[in-house]
């Protein structure tokens, strides 16, 4: 297992669960990507996909490991999961220090912190895992997400496309070394509720 089931709570006080996701999650999956907004959409998939294919259900439900690690945030209403986020990322082949991530918060529950904590405790498992950059592609349109990365310092890596920035973020050994910033703070707080195991092999 990589990472122990996490219960805690968003900025307004709303109980989260944040645990790795599994194959049985497909439908959760598929659930939360119905209530994502056509924007949202738009900014995870760079396209306004109607539905997500077998294929990526496939993949973003398929068993975590060191190189590959999915996570979702779930808010228990009247005995059922509401999803309300996940986060994923897949080492790079060509650099094993290096990750590249995803992250997706459900609209109704965007602007609670949930976004920053789940990018935090993907950190804090990528960090024990011998990762020490996560990468992500992000369209220049993309206010909210940029933002929250300018919080954590992260830099924009040039490249050609001007109109997706590629943002990396450097994981420190030492979470007190994240900017003394409110996304900063969340991935201190992320670190702490983090228990992560080495998986076996
Ligand atoms: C980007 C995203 C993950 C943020 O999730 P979230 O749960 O709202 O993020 P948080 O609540 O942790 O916000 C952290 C900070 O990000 C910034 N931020 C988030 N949403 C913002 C918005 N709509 N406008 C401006 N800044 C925003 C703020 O600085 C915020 O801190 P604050 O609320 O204290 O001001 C979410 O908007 C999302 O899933 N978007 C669609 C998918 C996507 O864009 N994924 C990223 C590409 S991989």
């Amino acid at each position: 297992m990589i990472l122990e089931p996490i219960e805690t709570s968003l900025r307004d006080g709303t109980p989260v669960l944040i645990r790795e996701v599994t194959p049985a999650d497909a439908d959760l999956l598929r659930l939360g990507f119905d209530h994502l907004s056509e924007t949202s959409r738009q900014f995870r998939f760079f396209g306004a996909i109607r539905a997500l294919s077998p294929e990526q259900v496939a993949a973003f439900t398929s068993e975590s490991d060191r190189d590959h690690v999915a996570i979702g945030a779930a808010v228990p209403v009247a005995g059922t999961l509401d999803p309300a986020g996940s986060a994923r990322y897949v080492r790079l082949p060509s650099d094993p220090r290096e990750a590249e991530y995803a992250l997706t918060v459900v609209d109704a529950w965007q602007r609670r912190g949930l976004g920053s904590l789940l990018l935090g405790i993907l950190a804090a498992i990528a960090r024990r895992n011998g990762i020490e950059r996560l990468t992500g592609y992000v369209l220049r349109a993309n206010r909210p997400m940029l933002t929250l990365l300018e919080g954590l310092g992260a830099r924009r890596r040039i490249g050609c496309d001007a109109s997706v920035h590629e943002m990396v973020l450097d994981l420190p050994s030492d979470p007190a070394d994240y900017p003394p910033t409110p996304a900063g703070e969340t991935f201190r707080r992320a670190h702490e509720l983090c228990r992560t195991r080495a998986p076996s092999a």
